[in-house]
């Protein structure tokens, strides 16, 4: 009996050539279900003159059959590694995968030095809400209903009373609200209008506002503050020139200036042939805003900013297309 079953094994064993038959051969046989395995839970209904012999034989097949089966397969394991071994092969020679490090974002970089600048000044650090109620991005600061910034064409709406923040201004806002003067702040920021990508525009650029609210504050302090700011990135020698401008929500209103950084002779797009480049908005705080804000415009004024960092790091750097600072590009990036 067991002299056949034996032999039954050996054939199979000599025609497996893969793991997988080997695995079923090996099923069929000691599995739990397996021949040898039968064979051996038939062994009590034997009588016990014959179990002795027979059981001795069995489970010496089994020994055997494990073993052989168990070579077989480390056989083929082996003979398909080398197979492997030979014909697959790594160019260790070809140059490795170098892992790039990211270097700072110039924007980033003027967003760092301005807040230096400030936090030696005394001024808070804010950041607030890309997402603005139309009351914090345009009624609370006293922009009528039919300002042309307010319409479909020039901000991105979510609805009647959403939208992105199309200026840092509304953060004006959410702090006279919230604080009592003395206010000094800066809220460096995303903002999004809807403008054609061009060499001048992108639909989303950088801002940094800046609000001081205080008895006896003056147009004077406001222009020495921008003077200062762009002294600290330019140098002693960059020149501003201040436009009478409009904002709903300053009063006066200014438009600054800087010396054109891409042409030295008033011939390019960034200015347009001016010799200037507009970098930022001003004014004094509305006495309508402060009150619509909870702050007494007969014991309180206060001016504000907003600068476009964008441009102030095109200007620092001499980059004349905007569009390069969200393409992402690591051989623009790395240099700076
Ligand atoms: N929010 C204005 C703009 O985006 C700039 C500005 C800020 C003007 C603060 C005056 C005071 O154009």
């Amino acid at each position: 009996m067991t002299e056949n079953l034996r032999a039954k094994i050996e054939a199979a064993l000599a025609e497996a050539t893969d793991l997988t038959t080997l695995e079923n051969l090996r099923v069929s046989v000691i599995g739990r279900k397996g021949e040898i395995t039968d064979l051996l839970k038939s062994l009590g209904q034997l009588p016990p003159d014959e179990r002795r012999q027979a059981g001795q034989a069995a489970n010496e097949l089994r020994d055997w059959a494990t073993d052989a089966i168990t070579d077989a397969k480390n056989a083929i394991a082996n003979r398909e590694q080398a197979t492997a071994l030979a014909t697959e092969s790594i160019d260790v020679t070809l140059p490795g995968k170098r892992r790039k490090i990211g270097r700072i974002h110039p924007i980033s970089t003027t967003h760092a030095q301005l807040e230096a600048l400030f936090t030696r000044l005394g001024f808070n650090i804010l950041e607030g809400p890309h997402i603005e109620t139309v009351y914090h991005n345009f009624d609370a600061l006293n922009s009528p209903q039919n300002h042309p910034s307010r319409d479909e064409t020039d901000t991105f709406y979510f609805s009647d009373s959403l939208l992105l923040r199309c200026h840092t201004s509304p953060m004006q806002i959410r702090v006279m609200e919230t604080q009592a003067p003395p206010i000094r702040i800066i809220v460096p920021g995303m903002t999004f209008r809807r403008d054609e990508i061009d060499a001048t525009h992108t639909p989303a650029f950088h801002q940094m506002e800046g609000l001081v609210v205080d008895r006896g504050i003056h147009f004077g302090d406001l222009k020495g503050m921008l003077e200062l700011i762009v002294r600290e990135l330019f140098g002693p020698e960059a020149k501003i020139r201040l436009r009478p401008s409009h904002f709903p929500f300053t009063e006066p209103s200014a438009e600054v200036d800087i010396s054109c950084y891409s042409c030295k002779d008033n011939s390019c797009r960034v200015c347009k042939g001016s010799g200037w480049v507009e970098l930022w908005g001003c004014g004094m705080v509305h006495p309508k805003v402060l009150s619509m804000s909870g702050i007494d415009p007969e014991i309180y004024s206060g001016y504000a900013f907003g600068l476009g960092t964008d441009r102030l790091t095109s200007a620092v750097y001499g980059i004349a297309d905007p569009r390069l600072y969200f393409e992402n590009d690591m051989q623009f990036l790395g240099q700076f």
